[in-house]
């Protein structure tokens, strides 16, 4: 029996929790992007991901704490999902959250209270525990009433918790509710920590003090912390009366829409079969939508490969429940619906979503479609009843993303059995070497010189908008060999940090600048400049003197570079905004590099941009640069920029204050855009724009380069060089070079054509000295040869031709190398030969194995290729043998 408690949504436990903790001082944050700050992490896992640098004491908060509904993606136990009503890829994760402000006791009491009083779980149903000798904790739920049979202590596997292998960690407190004894495995030892569904823990009180190593050891943070999990998925199901995460409102208004789609009936306490692939897809396909509109693409590895791998997880187990049409689509506008409110993230690219869902959906069909064709070989090779080994199911899943559990029906459905536990075994040995690699990664990259130096310096302050060159900024930093150094000497190779610079660090697609910095000490040829947490590292090699820390020095950039680079930068979102305009709105920047030769631009488009689509978007960028309109920069706040419908990079974070590029009339500007870099003061300075490129950087994902200006000019500079040497090698002017090509290329075909004739024809020495040896076989002539220069289908015309010479019974065998180097054999008989028993068919048949090759044909007439062109020789003996001679 289930407990009754009042129904409250999914939507108002969440505003309940949030305003509980606002109200008694905690600052309302809100969900950070899955994408998390932190280079280490690949996809937030917790609440607590974005507080870590208050944690470490890196950053401090003036309120009590915070509260924040975070959006979660695990999938460490992707396998467990739809087996069991607890775990999912995707959750929503209410916490509570402080460092220093809020001490155990408080915790644990809010916890309570907001469980009995807001919730109004009975208590009777809340069971405790805590981490083995965590008396304190202990002894603070005792003190708030609870009874000592509803705590208990668990180990370092339950009551311990950890982001990552490195960083900010603790004991923890977990509060479980009680779905009641007929939920679940029903042993009579069965309590908290089982396996089983009956004790749901819905709350986690981690109690961060230790800050982990590399090397295993945990020195003590700044402050005793707090970080509270709350699933609310898990709160939504206990408070709605039901004993399952898929079976609160959301998780349900996914199910149904599987359930509609594939025709199948979801049932609550079955962990199996259809249920599971609709609990699957339900799930996997919200994943998919908050991941996408975050800004991560289906690929290879990282979070690129979960996301596909969560994709094709969904979209296979729809085909496990028979539907065979593109589904997932359906699931992004039902997920839209039920979540678009709390996140307007999900809203704003929505066509974007769906085209590479869509994309992605098509592609792993042929996927499945070729593991099909793999599979079958594989088990076509089996004897009846045996079993398919491990190995080759690993290839499946491995190679062509073959879920296993299809790989187990199908070969079932032919009457064999799968090598489980060999799967199993490859399957180990892949996540051992995932784990190898990710050990020490998460966190661990806050830990070098840089981190180090922004806890002594300020950030530097970037001048380069308005100015060239400053004349007294001021080196407060300088790395060399991975060390914050006072004096650096010449010849040695450094990052100098400048409290104010001219220089442009890497950002956005754009290079970093060059240029020098000088002072009476010393000179430094900058080659390349780079920002690390704020910092701008101008790096190079002291070429003269000593640079100290402290020194007061000449900045000043490569000006000529820099108006080239500005160039292809305004040219970098004139080609966005004629992209938009050519292709459709779905066209989003996925990656941009510009530098003083060159710009390179990805974009999200499902297919390859044509000729005539590139010549327009070429044109609408060249009739911007030649109608020299102004590009204006203003600074605003963030949500002034969007109001004016400037172009937002997807998936990109930006701070409050943001500037916004437009080139055109303020009204309507043919481009608007968000962005940091550094721009041409009017379009007439990039002269001109060519293309020079367009391919393909993996699925979804296409790449245009292109010149402008001083790089446009010798692209065409080039090309003319081109045009000059062919017409030089053609003996004719420029301009006459396409009529001569063309010309040449007539007069090679007719001569070809007069060669293959006079190879083929009467007229060939060849043909006739192999006429005039043919073989007497009694009531036929047998021409047995090897001819040169032929492609496969001109030996009928030779053979035409040993007709007409012999002018009476006939057969033939002929050999000859292609232009491609592949060998081709052809057999023919006249009637009266195939009466005699020269069976074209069956000698080709019989010789083409020699050429690696296969083929076959009529008695009469017989062709074969192949790929070894080295067994001609034996080919045509073996024709000999096979007829007797
Ligand atoms: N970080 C803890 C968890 O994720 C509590 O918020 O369970």
């Amino acid at each position: 029996m289930t407990a009754a408690v009042p129904t409250m949504t999914t939507a108002e436990i969440r505003s309940a929790f949030l305003k509980f903790f606002e109200d008694r001082g905690c600052k309302l944050f809100p969900s950070s992007s899955l994408i998390p700050d932190d280079p280490s992490l690949l996809l937030a896992n917790a609440g607590m991901n974005q507080f870590k640098q208050y944690y470490q004491g890196k950053k401090t908060m003036h309120e009590i704490g915070a509260t924040s509904c975070q959006k979660c993606v695990r999938t460490n136990d992707i396998d467990i999902i739809g087996c069991d009503g607890r775990h999912a890829s995707f959750f929503e994760m209410l916490g509570n959250f402080s460092f220093g402000g809020v001490s155990k006791q408080q915790a644990c009491a809010w916890a309570l209270e907001l469980s009995t009083e807001v919730f109004h779980l009975p208590i009777e149903r809340l069971y405790f525990t805590v981490f083995t000798d965590d008396d304190e904790t202990y002894d603070i739920w005792r003190s708030l009433g609870v009874e000592e049979s509803h705590i208990s202590r668990l180990g370092e596997d339950d009551n311990f918790w950890a982001a990552g292998p490195t960083g900010p960690c603790g004991p923890c407190s977990e509060i479980y509710y009680d779905m009641g004894e007929d939920v679940g495995c029903g042993r009579p030892d069965c309590a908290p920590g089982c396996d089983c569904d009956r004790f749901l823990e819905y709350w986690n009180l981690v109690f961060t003090q230790f800050d982990r190593q590399e090397d295993g050891s945990m020195p003590e943070l700044p402050h005793r912390n707090l970080d509270t999990g709350m699933g609310l998925e898990r709160m939504s199901a206990i408070m709605q009366g039901k004993t399952s995460f898929f079976d609160g409102d959301i998780m349900q208004g996914l199910i149904k829409l599987g359930e509609e789609i594939s025709g199948a009936t979801y049932v609550s306490d079955d962990y199996a079969g259809a249920s599971r692939s609709l609990r699957i897809i339900a799930d996997h396909a919200r994943s998919v939508d908050f991941m996408i509109s975050d800004g991560i693409l289906p690929g290879n590895e990282g979070r690129g490969y979960v996301l596909r791998r969560l994709l094709r997880r969904a979209v296979f187990h729809g085909r496990l429940l028979g539907v065979t049409e593109p589904f997932l689509a359906r699931f992004i506008d039902r997920v839209n619906e039920l979540m678009g409110d709390a996140y307007p993230e999900l809203l704003k690219n929505v066509t974007l979503v769906k085209g590479i869902v869509n994309a992605e959906e098509e592609r792993f069909s042929t996927t499945l479609d070729n593991g099909r064709v793999y599979l079958d070989d594989a088990l076509a090779k089996l004897g009846e009843g045996e079993t398919l080994d491990g190995a080759s199911a690993f290839m499946l899943h491995d190679t062509f993303g073959f879920p296993i559990d299809l790989t187990v029906e199908i070969a079932e459905g032919a009457g064999h059995t799968v090598d489980i536990e060999g799967f199993n075994r490859e399957m180990e040995a892949q996540r051992e070497r995932a784990r190898a690699n990710v050990k020490g990664d998460a966190w661990g990259t806050f830990n070098d010189v840089w981190t180090e130096l922004t806890d002594e310096i300020a950030e530097t302050e970037f001048v380069g908008y308005d100015a060239d060159r400053i004349e007294d900024a001021r080196v407060v930093a300088i790395v060399s060999g991975g060390e914050s150094v006072a004096h650096a000497d010449a010849g040695q190779e450094v990052d100098v940090v400048l409290d104010r610079t001219p220089f442009y660090a890497e950002m956005g697609g754009q290079v970093g600048d060059s240029g020098h910095i000088a002072s009476d000490a010393c000179a430094l040829a900058v080659s390349d400049t780079r920002a690390h947490h704020g910092l701008y590292a101008h790096h190079g090699v002291v070429g003269e003197g000593t640079i100290s820390v402290g020194d007061s020095v000449l900045a000043a950039i490569d000006v000529d570079r820099r108006e080239l680079i500005r160039r292809n930068h305004t040219a970098t979102h004139l080609l966005d905004a004629a992209l938009k305009q050519v292709l459709g709105d779905h066209v989003n920047q996925a990656g941009s590099q510009l530098d003083d030769h060159r710009l390179r631009f990805d974009f999200t488009h499902f297919e390859a941009v044509s000729t005539d689509e590139l010549a327009r978007i070429e044109d609408i960028v060249n009739r911007e640069i030649f109608a020299a309109k102004p590009v204006v920069t203003r600074v605003m706040s963030i949500d002034e920029a969007r109001a004016s419908g400037a172009v937002a990079l997807f998936g990109e974070k930006y701070g409050d204050v943001v500037r916004v590029v437009s080139v055109g009339e303020e009204e309507r500007p043919f481009s608007r855009e968000l962005c940091g870099g550094t721009h041409a003061r009017n379009t007439a300075e990039i002269g001109l724009f060519r293309i020079v490129s367009e391919s393909s950087t993996g699925s979804n994902v296409r790449r245009i380069e292109a010149v402008t200006s001083m790089g446009a000019m010798k692209y065409l500079e080039e090309k003319e060089r081109m045009l000059s040497q062919a017409a030089s090698a053609l003996k004719c002017r420029d301009d006459e070079v396409v009529d001569r090509v063309a010309a040449l290329q007539q007069s090679l075909h007719d001569a070809n054509q007069k060669l293959k004739a006079a190879l083929t024809g009467g007229a060939s020495d060849a043909i006739g000295s192999a006429v005039d040896n043919a073989q007497d076989m009694g009531s036929y002539k047998l021409v047995i040869a090897q001819l040169s220069g032929l492609e496969g289908a001109e030996l009928r015309n030779v053979w035409d031709t040993i007709r007409q010479k012999v002018a009476g019974p006939a057969a033939c065998v002929l050999a000859t190398v292609t232009e491609k180097g592949t060998p081709a054999l052809l057999a023919a008989a006249t009637d009266e030969a195939v009466a005699a028993g020269f069976k074209a068919g069956d000698v080709i048949k019989a010789i083409a194995p020699c050429v690696d090759g296969r083929g076959g044909g009529r008695p009469t007439m017989a062709q074969a290729g192949g790929k070894d062109a080295s067994g001609i020789q034996a080919a045509l003996d073996a024709a000999r043998a096979q007829l007797g001679l």
